[in-house]
């Protein structure tokens, strides 16, 4: 490591952190290296970066707007900017700079589909179908512009890609409870809670009788960072929980509400027997899951045979009217009452309650969906 006050010292002091994830501890040094040296345009982009990473995206615009007064070409900075802009949803400027940066460096791939959400958020279907294009053009697998176009062109496919899921839940772990309170009125652990009551009692009456919980064992698909684990455990002994993202696992892990978390696509989990896993379950729950799948037949089939006879299956799907399921504009999918009734009853799952909720709102519009109770039988 460079010893000494300069700012390539502080720089490379940040990068150490910066390394290690320590985002908070790399602006501290970058910000040390800025004062320094104030022209120095790598600390000024460096610390508009640890902004961005701990999601201040004012700031970051800020620095990165310095930079590009000491660079007006600094390439890093436009695409930062661009960035940061897009985070505070001003999407008509963040359009602006990832087009200047792309000018400059048009093999860089994943601004094609960060410009691609940007102008499907401003309207422009057809420059957004260009903008994946161009990143699927430079990376044929790439999930995230895969799974966007199919949305934007209304393709629906039987699931949306493994790492479009990883990624999109990977960046929002941090703040995706607070931002189900606080913007999305997040309903589904309550209906959890209260079909839970429904079939197996209050939690109070199972405890003022000393009786022994009602199950033993449950599985969590699509787990999250555990809100329906959490809302499910007065009635559950043990839980274990299935993820693609490692991100919210790792969020629920600091709850200690699942016995064992496993990162994986939760068909792949239901399938194959994977270490520390149990035979069967007796009950088996996804909360606002399978809003990630189309074809739940995978799913639906493992979940048979995973459950103990009269297990019970418990989850949420927004509403379809026709047909069997889509992909949305919005890159959800929805499932129709009869798909799931005919797909249960594939699988000898009985349907005990299929009710209307409204499991959460998009803005100003309240979000149509099913709560599903089944019991294998
Ligand atoms: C909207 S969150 C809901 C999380 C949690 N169930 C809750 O209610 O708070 C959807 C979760 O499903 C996970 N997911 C989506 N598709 C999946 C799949 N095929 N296999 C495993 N997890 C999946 C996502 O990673 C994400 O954590």
């Amino acid at each position: 490591m460079t010893s000494g006050s300069g700012a390539p010292a502080h720089i490379e002091r940040g990068d150490v952190c910066w390394n290690a994830g320590d985002f908070e501890s790399a602006l501290g040094h970058y910000r040390l290296a800025l004062d320094a040296d104030a022209g120095n345009v790598e600390a000024c982009s460096n610390v508009a970066a640890a902004h961005y990473q701990l999601d201040e995206f004012k700031e970051s615009a800020k620095f990165y707007r310095r930079c590009l007064k000491l660079d007006a070409d600094y390439v890093e900075a436009l695409f930062g900017l661009a960035s940061a802009l897009r985070g505070l949803e001003d999407y008509a400027a963040a359009a602006v700079y990832y087009r200047q940066a792309l000018a400059l460096e048009p093999d860089r791939i994943e601004p094609h589909w960060e410009l691609g959400f940007t102008l499907d958020a401003l309207g422009d279907v057809i420059g957004a179908s260009e903008a994946y294009r161009a990143c699927l053009n430079l990376d044929p697998a790439h999930g995230v512009a895969t799974h966007l176009l199919n949305a934007l062109t209304g393709t629906t496919t039987l699931a949306a890609p493994a790492d479009y899921i990883a990624s999109l839940f990977d960046d929002y772990a941090e703040g995706f409870e607070q931002s189900l309170l606080d913007d999305l009125h997040y309903s589904v652990p309550e209906h959890f809670r209260a079909e839970m009551t429904n079939i197996f009692g209050a939690p109070n009456d199972m405890r003022a009788n000393n009786d022994s919980l009602p199950i033993s064992w449950a599985l969590d698909l699509g787990a999250g960072t555990g809100l329906i684990a959490k809302a499910i455990k007065p009635w559950v002994e043990n839980i274990h929980g299935v993820d693609l993202s490692k991100n919210m696992l790792a969020r629920a892990a600091e709850d200690k509400i699942f016995e064992q978390i496993f990162v994986m696509d939760m068909a792949d989990f239901l399938s194959n027997h994977r270490d520390g896993a149990q035979k069967t379950y007796d009950l088996a729950v996804s909360g606002d899951a399978f809003v990630y799948i189309g074809d739940l037949e995978p799913v639906f089939r493992g979940v048979a045979n995973r459950l103990a006879d009269q297990g019970w299956f418990l989850f949420t799907v927004e509403c379809l009217d026709i047909g069997d399921y889509a992909l949305l504009p919005t890159g959800r999918y929805a499932h129709s009452k009869t798909y799931i009734q005919d797909t249960a009853e594939i699988y000898g799952l009985k349907v005990m309650d299929l009710r209307k909720i409204i499991p959460r709102r998009d803005g100003n519009e309240a979000i149509s969906g099913y709560f599903c109770a089944l019991q294998f039988k």
